[in-house]
């Protein structure tokens, strides 16, 4: 089993103060992390994932941007569709804007500035999609996790608590932008209330999963790479990540038209053409390379496909 049937949430609002006046005119997630726009990595979170179908919730300036440059998805064998969130009034509040989009199915949601890398990635990403029910967070080390959702463990070092944004940290451990959640979420995010900032809380939401006994809290390792890309000094540290990847590999980190080859969601001949739309590009030519790599390299695993 894997994500298909499951649908996707990018949210892709907020206002960016952080990065004003780079956010004055342009929408966050457009703004560019190395290679490519910043919207690029999380959707590439969701395809790897197995997830096909999804929905981009983002500000009402941002919508014709984010339609202009990922239109309906299908040139890339998705499916995508928007929605606006008027005010940044919380990331839970995107499961409400949803609601009609998941037609009570499950669905994984994830933030727009997040960026995730890690070697089988992929199959983790899968076996949380496949979960039938309940929710799946993922922990990871960082060195400031007041800036986050924190989790507090007990001495056998299971997950009691989860405190956002804490003065006092009971752990190094934040919860990342990444939150598979099954079909009650829904139901459970329309009893949250704005906490003091204003905001529905998906720390609270994922508090409601806890308390049930429901929430599955898998730790991502010091092999992964989690960074998300809010301030001037992130947006910078993750072009420098990324660009000390592929200068090293020649590949590509969280290209999406690859990631679409590699799935099975689009072929060969699809790939030359998005190659050929991209014309005399770096990106360009990389498609075009990875178009005609024998068919050894390509590893095309579709989702679902069992773990080696
Ligand atoms: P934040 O970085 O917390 O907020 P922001 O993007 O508005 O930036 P700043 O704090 O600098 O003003 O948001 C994390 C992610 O969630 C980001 O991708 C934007 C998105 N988001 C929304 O789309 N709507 C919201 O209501 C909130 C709070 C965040």
């Amino acid at each position: 089993m894997s994500g298909v049937g499951r649908k996707g949430i990018l949210l892709a609002g907020g206002t960016g103060s952080r990065l004003h006046p780079l956010t004055a005119v342009v929408n966050k997630q457009l703004l560019p992390v190395y290679d490519k726009p910043m919207v690029y990595y999380p959707l590439s979170t969701l395809m790897l994932a197995g997830i096909r179908d999804i929905l981009v919730i983002t500000t009402p300036d941002g919508e014709p941007r984010f339609d202009s440059l990922l239109g309906d998805g299908s040139r890339w064998g998705i499916r995508i569709r928007y929605a606006v969130q008027p005010a940044p009034e919380g990331i839970a509040q995107a499961l409400l804007i949803a609601e009609e989009f998941l037609d009570g199915g499950s669905c994984a949601l994830v933030l727009g500035d997040n960026l995730f890398y890690g070697n089988s990635l992929g199959e983790k990403l899968q076996r949380a999609a496949s979960r039938r029910s309940g929710a799946t967070v993922f922990g990871y080390r960082v060195e400031r996790p007041q800036d986050y959702g924190v989790l507090q463990f007990d001495p056998e070092g299971h997950v009691e608590d989860i405190i956002e944004k804490p003065a006092s940290p009971p752990s190094d451990y934040a919860v990342t932008g990444l939150y598979f959640y099954d079909s009650k979420a829904v139901g459970l995010a329309r009893t949250l209330v704005p906490s003091e900032r204003g905001e529905l809380e998906i720390t609270d939401l994922n508090r409601l999963y806890l308390e049930r006994g429901e929430l599955e809290v898998d730790l991502l390792g010091r092999g992964f790479a989690w960074l998300d890309a809010g301030t001037p000094e992130t947006l910078l540290a993750a072009s420098d990540f990324v660009r000390t990847l592929e200068l090293r590999q020649g590949l590509k980190a969280s290209c999406p038209e690859e990631i679409a080859l590699r799935s099975g969601f689009i072929d060969r001949v699809a790939l030359e053409r998005l190659a050929a739309e991209l014309g005399d590009s770096g990106y360009g030519h990389y498609l075009s390379r990875v178009a005609r790599e024998p068919p050894w390299e390509i590893r095309i695993e579709p989702p679902g496909a069992s773990p080696r």
